[in-house]
């Protein structure tokens, strides 16, 4: 669905993402491993033409590279940055009208569904959101992102900061969106829930991809999660 091929990118003047390749199917959810700084982040904006790139970026078969970030949008990538960016003034329920989508592309979600998949989101819909917790933010960011009808989401750090509840609502979550069929290319630090969740796993490091394999091969190698994850609470292999 997606395949990312040799991507280099640049944040100003400098390199920050050197001959990145990775795909992601439909229905599976590929996370981004890495330390502050590997360039996860930098990962999801050029895929969604935020920064400037080389390389190839083809979503259904089509190259994405060069298209402007709302022409990326229409193909039907939608992007949850890291700060959960909501209209603070605008009721919940405006926020997800928002996401909803432009031009010819079918309706596929309505407001209802976004409050079946959470109750939080229905019980406050007149409530302006910025007067909402932070992990009812994330879920209205991820629900109007997903008004979208995309067919890939990019989502960065949806749990961070977030009580060890609601992370599993977010998981359950995007667990539910791949059982749907969406593809979802994940950065996510909770490395426990991160290798919980993935079909497979991207380890980046200094901008280039270290390792990639499915979640298992990953926790089988002790060395490679020391020296590019750095996570000295990490038990070792099991
Ligand atoms: N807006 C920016 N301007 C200049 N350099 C940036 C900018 N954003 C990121 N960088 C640099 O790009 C490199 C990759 O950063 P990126 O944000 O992609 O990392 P990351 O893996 O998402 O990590 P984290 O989210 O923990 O910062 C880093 O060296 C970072 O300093
Ligand atoms: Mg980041």
């Amino acid at each position: 669905m997606l395949r990312v091929s040799d991507l280099n990118a640049w944040q100003g003047r400098s390199q920050v993402l050197h001959g990145v390749s990775l795909d992601v199917a439909a229905g599976e959810i590929v996370c981004l491993l890495g330390r502050n700084g590997a360039g996860r982040s930098s990962t999801l904006q050029a895929i969604m033409g935020q920064l400037r790139a080389e390389g190839s970026i083809h979503y259904q078969g089509r190259q994405l590279l060069g298209l402007k970030p709302f022409e990326i949008a229409r193909r039907g990538l939608a992007y949850v940055p890291e700060a959960r960016s909501v209209f603070a003034d605008l009721s919940v329920e405006d926020n997800l009208l928002l996401g909803a989508p432009v031009g010819r592309r079918a309706q596929r979600w309505r407001v209802a569904d976004m409050y079946e998949l959470f109750e939080a989101l229905g019980q406050r819909r007149q409530v302006a959101a910025g007067l909402l917790s932070g992990g009812e933010q994330q879920m209205l960011s991820l629900c109007r992102a997903l008004m979208g009808n995309p067919g890939l989401m990019l989502v960065d750090e949806p749990t961070e900061g977030l009580a060890p509840a609601m992370v599993e609502r977010i998981s359950a979550f995007l667990a539910h969106l791949r059982s749907l069929g969406m593809a979802l290319l994940l950065v996510e630090q909770k490395l426990d829930m991160a290798l919980d969740i993935s079909d497979r796993v991207v380890l980046l490091g200094h901008g280039r991809v270290v390792h990639a394999g499915t979640p298992q091969t990953l926790r089988a190698q002790a060395g490679l999660m020391r020296e590019w994850l750095m996570v000295p609470e990490w038990p070792g292999p099991v």
